[in-house]
């Protein structure tokens, strides 16, 4: 075993990358052995030096990350500050002296993924981004190299922790969005600002990078549509139950019609009580794969948290630095296929609508002549008259599987409707 370190510099040390500065210590004979050299903590840059970091010796601890990435003597920078700068400058930095780099960052990986391995190839330098999507979970790494042989047609999956934790207590509860999600952030599930979670931006990031990597093509967070969950209502779980049904926010990447492109989208969907996804409970993760010789994969897991993202992490910075002392780099970008991303529009799937109706003859006749007049078939109605005498009544259609253009053309001729009063909601089924 070579008794030169390998020297690591730390960009972060917040919930992460403290774990990762811990792990990195107590396992450090262990992590020798399966790398072939010990590995050294060189630097850890933060924005907050006062903070007293346990375990950290502070002769380590500067806020000068630049300097730290530039020194010209770093293996392995390990990134896990995220957003979107400072982070892209010190990692394109960090290449540039000399370095290869682990990163958790899936908002700059989703908007500048491809821009980044650029530079690593350049430099002949490694970029792994295991722990971006999902924490603990291997998705990366299968993707990228057990399924390099096989075709993968779909990705569908829960990659976000806190709405699913928030989804499942409004499912076992009956609780509303609103204190559902004050319970999750009691329980510092949610952060102080759940925009990113709640309305779809960090599993649309993290659908982005699966997408790219499965497909072979290059899909940017701009490209997959997003939904997020915030006017899932009890009602609309009351309404899944009806069809033996829950609702999650997923994930969903797939090739598209003959296959000559693909789609990305995150939404919140009903699926079926009987489809593994529906008992994913709390705040963990799970993902679907459908591969041409594979069939389905599941994986599962803790997708966020300090000890698991760190374990993903981990896991990157042994690889890179096996491939450090072998003198070879891992796999880059692969985007040969260069699929184009259709627009949401051209996604099929089946639908489940729920409209207040005038309750008087000929309403129904004329609901399902809007259906047909847009070529979309109805597998489903289901109606309620009001006890409450307002002449009103509920209607629930659920449709067989058709465009989202069609189904948007569908609704927007619905409203022009006298007889209809309201779309109270319109969710997409999956995983049938
Ligand atoms: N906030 C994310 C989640 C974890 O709730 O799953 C980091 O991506």
């Amino acid at each position: 075993m070579r008794t030169r370190p390998l020297k690591v510099a730390l960009l972060g040390c917040g919930v992460v990358g403290s774990e990762v500065a811990r792990i990195m210590t107590t396992h450090a004979d262990d992590l020798a052995q399966r790398i072939g050299a010990p590995i050294e903590l060189a630097g850890v840059a933060v924005r907050r030096p006062s903070r007293v970091r346990e375990g950290i010796d502070p002769g380590l601890v500067t806020t000068d990350a630049t300097a730290l990435v530039k020194r010209g003597d770093i293996d392995v920078v390990v990134e896990v500050i995220g957003g979107i700068e400072p982070a892209r400058t010190l990692i394109t930095t960090a290449f540039e002296h000399g370095a290869s780099v682990v990163s958790a960052n899936k908002a700059l990986l989703a908007q500048d993924g491809a821009a980044l391995h650029a530079v690593a190839e350049q430099h002949g330098k490694d970029l792994y981004y295991e722990a971006a999507v999902a924490g603990a979970i291997p998705l990366i790494r299968p993707l990228r190299e057990s399924l390099a042989g096989d075709k993968v047609n779909r990705v569908l999956g829960i990659v976000n922790g806190t709405t699913n934790f928030i989804l499942d207590k409004m499912d076992s509860t009956g609780a509303g969005y609103q204190e559902a999600l004050d319970e999750a952030t009691a329980l510092g599930y949610a952060e102080a600002d759940p925009t990113a979670d709640v309305e779809g931006f960090d599993a649309a990031a993290k659908a982005a990078i699966l997408a790219g990597i499965a497909f072979h093509s290059r899909v940017r967070l701009d490209d997959v549509y997003r939904e997020g969950m915030t006017e899932v209502t009890a009602a609309d779980f009351a309404s899944a139950k009806n069809m033996g049904c829950t609702i999650k926010l997923l994930a969903i990447c797939e090739r598209a019609g003959d296959g000559g492109s693909v789609t990305a989208r995150v939404h919140p969907a009903m699926i079926p009580l009987t489809h593994p996804l529906a008992s994913v409970r709390g705040a963990y993760n799970a993902v679907f794969v459908e591969s041409d010789a594979s069939g389905q994969l599941m994986f599962y897991g803790p997708g966020a948290g300090g000890a698991p993202t760190a374990s993903a992490v981990l896991g990157d910075l042994v690889a890179v630095c096996r491939n450090r002392l072998s003198g070879a780099t891992g796999p880059g970008e692969s985007a040969y296929a260069a699929l184009p991303v259709s627009p949401m529009g051209d996604v099929v799937t089946r639908y489940h609508i729920s409209l207040d109706v005038a309750d008087k003859p000929g309403v129904l006749a004329q609901v399902a002549t809007v259906f047909a007049e847009h070529g979309v078939s109805i597998d489903t109605v289901r109606q309620h008259g009001r006890q409450d005498g307002d002449g009103e009544a509920s209607l629930v259609v659920v449709t067989h599987r058709a465009s989202d253009a069609s189904l948007s053309g569908t609704v927007e001729a619905l409203r022009k409707l006298d007889t209809v009063r309201g779309v109270a909601s319109i969710m997409r089924v999956e995983g049938e």
